[in-house]
């Protein structure tokens, strides 16, 4: 199939390098041959040897967490599952004898070295969406763990404290707002308004962390904690096809497009689906519907993309005719003027469609990240330690995104080979995990020591 739409995407049309990938050397031992120092890392270089034997096994007991077969991931915040993937990970802190502490806002760290200013902070999230795969979030954590193991192996005493972090709710399939942790940590969300969201059965967040035994009291702006950030690092898998693209293993992120999310509300009139004429129906389905289009137009027309991907229809009953569906509708761009007119479109096109059915149609922002560009020294520094791997920017919304503004923030991408994310088959060659490994290693080592 075709896919119309004007404009790149950078998740499918792919980069342009900043420096063509280099082969190197082929190593049997990457770890002893001191990889880090002799030039860039090539998947050649790092398919074999124990340390692929010891990401499949850390892989394996994390990846049974969740599992719902053909269904993919679910993993959802302060649900019993987060629970043992927050038990998964202290057990891998108190294994390497790293000191484990949640902070104010749910998200945990674990400390090599005393907790303090200047810190080198890496890892990313467990949590997933709905029907999610296994790499979105998790390999940044099980990577960072192995990085520590080998730079720990390799002799290296930091000069700065290290810290794995596991950030809460970072894909926001709960209760609606992503990076709900990291978002908190910076204060770009009021505790307020974070303790009152809501999941789809009604239970707030307050409600969820007590009781999963956190305490929603203290949530808010975590002066102390990002004090102690002096450069966050977050490894994930990629979620386009870039580096395939460029048959690189391992990329940095040059940006993230801004993105948001709008609560879409049509407010119709429950009926008869068999007595009820044509003429006296405010069904609010039809408005949704054209809403769902004029979506697909607009982003096609701006160069966009947008997405209903979750829909509530109540009170969703074959012979009935709804009175309510709630949609949510998300929106990205290479610009937050796209974004804006994109959704004013749509919400135009909502409002009109419904005033011909009898619809009142209401549109909430419940969320919104502006542009990040991961520019300046960090990036640089990294891509540099890593002898000149290709940057790409995306589409899809991360922690380092949120941080970003206040501490140096900097991401490595490791290739999937489809590209396909958010979906059970996610999927990412171990072979192309441990050149992660081995690249996020590599930039702790410089950033921890030089
Ligand atoms: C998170 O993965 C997002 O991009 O929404
Ligand atoms: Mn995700
Ligand atoms: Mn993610």
């Amino acid at each position: 199939m075709t896919r119309p739409g004007p404009g790149k995407h950078p998740d499918r049309d792919g980069p342009v390098p900043l420096d063509p990938f280099q082969d190197g050397p082929v190593s049997d031992d990457p770890l002893k041959d001191g990889l880090f120092r002799e030039g860039p890392l090539t998947n050649d270089r790092v398919g074999g040897g124990a340390l692929l034997d010891r990401f499949e096994q850390t892989w394996s007991a994390l990846s049974r967490v969740g599992d719902e077969g053909a269904r993919g991931y679910r993993r959802f915040a302060w649900t019993p599952v987060d629970l043992a993937l927050r038990t998964w990970f202290r057990e891998q802190a108190e294994a390497r004898g790293m000191d484990c502490e949640q902070d104010r806002n749910g998200n945990l760290w674990a400390w090599w070295g005393t907790p303090g200013p200047g810190a080198v902070v890496t890892g990313s999230h467990l949590d997933s969406v709905p029907g999610g795969g296994a790499f979105d979030g998790p390999l940044g954590v099980v990577s960072a763990f192995l990085a520590v193991d080998l730079l720990r192996e390799r002799g290296v005493v930091p000069e700065r404290p290290i810290a794995v972090v596991n950030f809460a709710d970072e894909e926001g399939a709960r209760f609606g707002v992503a990076c709900v942790g990291s978002r908190l940590l910076a204060g770009v969300l009021a505790p307020d308004a974070a303790r009152a969201l809501r999941d789809a059965d009604g239970v707030t967040l307050a409600e969820a962390m007590r009781a999963a035994g956190a305490d929603p009291g203290a949530l808010g702006r975590d002066e102390e904690a990002l004090a102690r950030i002096g450069a966050f690092v977050e490894l994930h898998i990629e979620q386009g096809r870039g580096l395939a693209g460029l048959d690189a293993p391992v990329g940095v992120a040059s940006a993230i497009w801004p993105h948001g999310r709008w609560r879409c509300t049509f407010h119709g009139e429950g009926n008869h689906a068999g007595t009820t004429l044509l003429a006296d129906r405010r069904d609010p389905m039809l408005p949704f519907a054209s809403a769902v289009l004029a979506t697909r137009q607009a982003a096609e027309r701006l160069g966009a993309v947008a997405t209903f991907g979750k829909v509530l229809v109540d009170p969703n009953g074959t012979n009935a005719i709804a009175s309510r569906v709630d949609a949510w509708l998300d929106g990205r761009a290479p610009d937050s003027a796209t974004v804006r007119k994109m959704v004013e479109e749509i919400t135009g096109a909502a409002e009109a469609a419904g005033a011909g059915h009898g619809v009142r149609v209401e549109v909430v922002e419940e969320s919104w990240t502006p542009v990040v560009e991961f520019g300046g020294e960090l990036r640089d520094r990294v891509a540099a330690t890593l002898g000149g791997v290709p940057a790409l920017p995306t589409g899809a919304g991360h922690d380092a995104g949120i941080l970003s503004a206040y501490v140096p923030s900097a991401m490595l991408f490791v290739r999937n080979p489809t590209g396909t994310s958010h979906s059970p088959a996610e999927h990412a060659e171990p072979a192309d995990c441990v050149a992660g490994i081995l690249a996020l290693t590599a930039a702790l080592e410089d950033l921890a020591c030089g």
